[in-house]
C-alpha cells in the first residue's frame, strides 16, 4: 500500500514565523514525526483554517532539525493561503501532512552544482548540508534575494537577479555559462523555464541532473491526478505521465519532457 496515502494529518506548533524578504516568510514548526522522517527535497501539505480554502498548500521542507524535532519552511505570499500562513504567530497550531514526495537521491560526488530559482531555493538548503564534496550554489531571483547567508555556511554561493539588484544581472544559467561551470551532478529546483534551461545545460556539459518540479497540486498525495508531468518512457508514444506529488517532485532531468 502507498505510504503517503496512509499518512495522517498532524497538528504542528508554530515556533517562529518571520518576514525575511519582500513577501517572503520563514516559518519554523514543531512536528516530531515529520522532522524525524523527512529527507532533503520532500515537502509538506499545510492546511488553511478558512473553510473556503479546502485544498492543502504544498511547501518544501527547507531545513530539518531531527534533534529538536523542528522543520523550517520558507514561503512567498502569492494568494490567500500563503497570506493566511503569514498571519500565524508563535504557539498557534496548524494541520500538516508529510513528509511527502521522494526527495533528492544524494550521490557520492566530488563536485556538486546546486541551482535554485526564487522559492525553489529553500529545499536546496537542507540538501546542501547533506551532500559530500565540493559544492557550488547558484541562486536566481527576480529582484532581491533571501537565504544567501544560510547557503554561504555550507558552499560557495553565486547570485543572479533579473533586475541586477543583487549579484549579476541576468539569469542564473547565464551566470553558470559565463563561469563555464562543471561538476559531477546538478541538483535543481525552481520555475519551469529555469529547470528546462538546467536540463539543457546538463545535457550540453554531460552532467547528471536531478530537478524538482513545482507543479500546481490538488490533493498532494497521488489521489487526484492534478499534478501530472510528461516523462520519457518506452511506450508507443515515447512518454508516460507521472504524478509530481507521488512519483516526484524530483526527477532525472533526462526523463522530463518540458515541451
Ligand atoms: C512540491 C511543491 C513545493 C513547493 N514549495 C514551495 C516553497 O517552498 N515555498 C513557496 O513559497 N512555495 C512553494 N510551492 C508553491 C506553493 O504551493 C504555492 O505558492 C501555494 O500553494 C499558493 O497558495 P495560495 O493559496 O497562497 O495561492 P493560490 O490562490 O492557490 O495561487 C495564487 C497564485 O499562485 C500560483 N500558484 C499556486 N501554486 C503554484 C505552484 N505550485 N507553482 C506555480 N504557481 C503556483 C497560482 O497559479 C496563482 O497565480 C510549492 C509547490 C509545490 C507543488
Ligand atoms: S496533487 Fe493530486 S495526484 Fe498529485
Amino acid at each position: 500500500m502507498c505510504q503517503d496515502n496512509i499518512k495522517k494529518k498532524q497538528s504542528a506548533v508554530i515556533v517562529s514565523n518571520e518576514k525575511i524578504a519582500h513577501n517572503v516568510y520563514k516559518m519554523v514548526i514543531n512536528q516530531k514525526q515529520i522532522a524525524l522522517d523527512a529527507i532533503p527535497g520532500q515537502f509538506i501539505n499545510i492546511y488553511c483554517k478558512a473553510d473556503s480554502r479546502i485544498l492543502p498548500r504544498p511547501i518544501s521542507i527547507c531545513e530539518i532539525d531531527k534533534q529538536k524535532e523542528l522543520i523550517t519552511i520558507v514561503y512567498m505570499i502569492v494568494g490567500m493561503g500563503t497570506k493566511e500562513f503569514s498571519c500565524l504567530t508563535v504557539g498557534d497550531k496548524v494541520e500538516v501532512l508529510g513528509p511527502l514526495g521522494n526527495g533528492f537521491n544524494i550521490k557520492d560526488s566530488n563536485e556538486s552544482i546546486i541551482v535554485g530559482g526564487g522559492v525553489g531555493a529553500p529545499p536546496l538548503l537542507e540538501l546542501v548540508k547533506n551532500i559530500p564534496g565540493k559544492k557550488k550554489v547558484f541562486l536566481g531571483f527576480r529582484s532581491g534575494s533571501f537565504l544567501i547567508e544560510e547557503f554561504k555556511k555550507y558552499a560557495d554561493v553565486y547570485v543572479a537577479t533579473d533586475d541586477g539588484s543583487v549579484g549579476k544581472k541576468g539569469t542564473v544559467i547565464d551566470l553558470m555559462e559565463d563561469m563555464n561551470v562543471s561538476g559531477d551532478i546538478i541538483y535543481s529546483c525552481g520555475p519551469k523555464p529555469m529547470l528546462a534551461a538546467v536540463k539543457n545545460y546538463a545535457q550540453k556539459e554531460q552532467i547528471d541532473a536531478q530537478i524538482s518540479l513545482e507543479e500546481r497540486m490538488g490533493c498532494g498525495i497521488g489521489a487526484c491526478v492534478g499534478c501530472i508531468c510528461k516523462i520519457k518512457a518506452d511506450t508507443e508514444l515515447g512518454y508516460t505521465y507521472k504524478k509530481v506529488c507521488k512519483d516526484g517532485p524530483i526527477f532525472d532531468a533526462k526523463e522530463v519532457m518540458f515541451e
